[in-house]
């Protein structure tokens, strides 16, 4: 396994790594450049540790035990976790696709994430190590954090949020953030949290689809030295909103806010009343119970509420973050994301806890006040494992070396990335400058709706910049035609999961057939379709190349365009709206926007800025658009669909393809 392969140039390193020699290659460097992990990080993985367990000799000897036996593979991982009853069965099929994981047993994730360290010496340990952009700091320990959690969770039971309700939280990257989510879940309710780069129509929606009774935020956030006003974007959502009884607004940024009597209150104020007791018992639940639905977004109309479930999810997301990125009881954790996407669900909140790990949350910008604070932060902390994405490795390479050479990162031994395809020049500038030219980085490919690390390496695979590599163990991943037929090695295709896994999404909220249309029936034989192409070369390794479908992924968010085109159409000048993703050089991919005007309305600089901030208003700044172009007409099927593929290519200047269906 540690053989590497390269066309480029290579030294070896001192500790026995075979490297390319970086200096000398250009950025265009062929894909089959391998990076090979080192001796000693092949000898001190978990995953090195479970395969010997096992009794194999090679990942691909696992890995192919693990694929044909998934079940035992994944009964294994639970094995290691705490149920309160055992399962029945591991995997119930007799729905399909509507499976079920660990079926028949009793649990409760926060029962792993903390309850079962409050008995060992974890007690004591760091949970998590939070600091703001403007300074301020806090830790808890694993003790603490159980008294935060369990007297938010006494204040919800004492509002009558109960298993079946959906929570709705909506706040910035604090540590109540956490708590909240963790309250819920402790009492067994679900919780659905909403990015807090998300405005208001954005927030609206998905309370609406979610029917909630308590939205818990905070007054405001910090973001590159200024204050996103949370608590007033709530007051407009819910205007918009029927069903919201109770907000609790946690004090954070303290400038003065509008707070409606009989409908809001402060955090503060709650937990100096004795129903914030800090003691709470967790409630158990089924395996299959609901744990929270996160909004996404998918081809068509409104976003999808994702559901996952206690059982599965707490499993797969332990068992990927311990064998992935080899988290041990000494090191310091951080996931740069946000707790309002899925990679802050699984990798910021529930896996590290129930790893037992110390993790780190930041709220703020990656350049504030300078562009070295990330690099600051991994220093003072002696940060081990790094998890980001490729826009922010992209936009921080901007910058230079300088800022990241004047910190001691000698602590990091690994780095991820997540989101989309890292290209390999940020890649290797990832490696190099922040990982000494040794650290392996771990390229993960998965999804809101997976739960979990898909397609990714360990620390113990040959790696080549810009592929998530190869599945991880129990995944059945594939590259195939329409019509199912797996392509050929190098050919594009739709990149499917030919079997289920235990953190998969369970449905669709109250849309259970969308869940089957949209996932499980565009490709036959029963496989799940994730919506990406993608391709595999000659030795295994997945490609992946972008969405096949409307969504645009910007700065690694995954946004639709329909949500933009409906925020378009909201202001009163516009007729119709088309949104496309174009390449940038930073965020990946950037919206441009074709807007048609209604009657009365002439194009003009300043119409175009306001409808940039509109969209920014109603769906947030991520889904400003980079760009708006007034037509009078867009390309359109004769049924009516605008063909946005048609307006890439034209913008593209390429070839637009088949246009036989195009509206004449
Ligand atoms: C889409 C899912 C934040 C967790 C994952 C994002 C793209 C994700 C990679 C990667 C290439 C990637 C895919 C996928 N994507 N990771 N390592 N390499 N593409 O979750 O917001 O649901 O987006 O992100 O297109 O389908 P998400």
């Amino acid at each position: 396994m540690s053989e590497a392969r390269s066309d480029a140039p290579e030294a070896t390193m001192a500790n026995g790594t075979v490297a390319p020699n970086t200096a000398e290659m250009p950025d265009t460097t062929p894909s089959s450049d391998v990076y090979a992990p080192s001796d000693g990080m092949i000898e001190n993985a978990n995953i090195t540790a479970y395969m010997r367990k096992k009794g194999f000799d090679t990942y691909d000897d696992l890995y192919q035990w693990t694929v044909n036996n998934p079940q035992d593979f994944w009964a294994d991982m639970a094995q290691e976790l705490e149920w309160y009853a055992p399962w029945d069965q591991v995997l119930d099929e007799s729905h399909a696709p509507f499976y079920k994981w660990f079926a028949g047993a009793k649990c409760n994730i926060v029962h792993n994430a903390i309850d079962r360290h409050l008995t060992t010496w974890r007690r004591n340990k760091v949970a998590l190590i939070w600091e703001s952009e403007m300074g301020e700091m806090r830790s808890y320990s694993y003790h603490l954090l159980n008294r935060e959690v369990s007297r938010l969770a006494n204040v919800l039971k004492s509002m009558g949020v109960k298993k079946g309700d959906i929570v709705t939280i909506y706040m910035s990257r604090i540590p109540e953030l956490m708590f909240a989510m963790l309250a819920c879940a402790k009492i067994g309710a679900a919780h659905s949290v909403v990015y807090g780069g998300f405005s208001v129509d954005a927030l609206a929606d998905r309370i609406n689809d979610a029917k909630s009774k308590v939205l818990l935020t905070a007054d405001g956030g910090y973001m590159r030295g200024k204050v996103i006003e949370l608590k007033k974007i709530v007051n407009e959502a819910l205007q918009r909103t029927p069903t919201i009884q109770t907000v609790i607004v946690t004090k954070h940024t303290g400038q003065d806010v509008v707070m409606e009597t009989g409908r809001d209150l402060w955090l503060h104020d709650l937990f100096g009343l004795p129903i914030a007791s800090a003691l709470c018992d967790t409630e158990p639940v089924d395996a299959e119970d609901m744990l929270f639905v996160l909004y996404t977004s998918g081809t068509t109309g409104k976003p999808k509420g994702v559901v996952h479930t206690h059982g599965g999810y707490m499993v797969g997301t332990y068992t990927t973050l311990k064998m992935v990125f080899d988290i041990k009881d000494e090191d310091r954790y951080w996931c740069a994301a946000d707790p309002g996407w899925i990679t802050g669900h699984s990798y910021i909140v529930y896996a590290p806890l129930i790893t037992g790990a110390t993790s780190i949350m930041y709220e703020g910008a990656p350049n504030f006040p300078y562009p070295d604070r990330w690099w600051n932060i991994v220093s003072r902390y002696g940060v081990n494992v790094m998890y980001t994405a490729p826009t922010a490795i992209r936009s921080l390479m901007r910058f230079g070396e300088a800022w990241p050479s004047r910190h001691d990162l000698s602590s990091i031994r690994l780095l991820g990335s997540v989101g989309e395809p890292i290209n390999p020049e940020a890649w290797r500038w990832f490696r190099d400058t922040i990982g000494a030219s040794e650290t392996p980085i771990m390229d993960t490919w998965w999804q809101t709706e997976t739960g979990h690390f898909m397609i990714t390496p360990t620390p113990i695979t040959p790696l080549k910049p810009g592929s998530a590599t190869r599945p991880f163990l129990g995944v059945d991943v594939d590259v195939v035609h329409e019509d199912g037929s797996s392509c050929a090695a190098n050919e594009d295709g739709m990149l499917i999961i030919r079997k289920p896994w235990p953190g998969m999404l369970r449905t669709v909220l109250n849309d259970p057939d969308r869940y089957v249309s949209a996932y499980w029936e565009k490709v036959p034989g029963g496989v799940y379709t994730a919506g990406d192409s993608a391709r595999k070369d000659e030795d295994g390794y997945i490609w992946v190349i972008g969405r096949l479908d409307d969504v645009i992924k910007v700065s690694g968010y995954r946004l639709g365009t329909a949500e933009v085109e409906s925020a378009l159409v909201s202001h009163s000048s516009v007729a119709e709206a088309a949104a496309i993703g174009l390449p940038h050089e930073l965020k990946g991919n950037a919206i441009h926007a074709f807007v048609i005007l209604r009657m009365g309305f002439e194009p003009s600089p300043a119409l175009e800025a306001e409808l940039k901030a509109h969209v920014g208003h109603e769906m947030g700044p991520i889904a400003r658009p980079e760009k708006i172009e007034f037509v009078t007409f867009l390309p359109k099927t004769r049924s009516g669909k605008i063909m946005r593929r048609v307006l890439k290519a034209q913008a593209l200047g390429q070839d637009v393809g088949d246009t036989s269906t195009l509206e004449t």
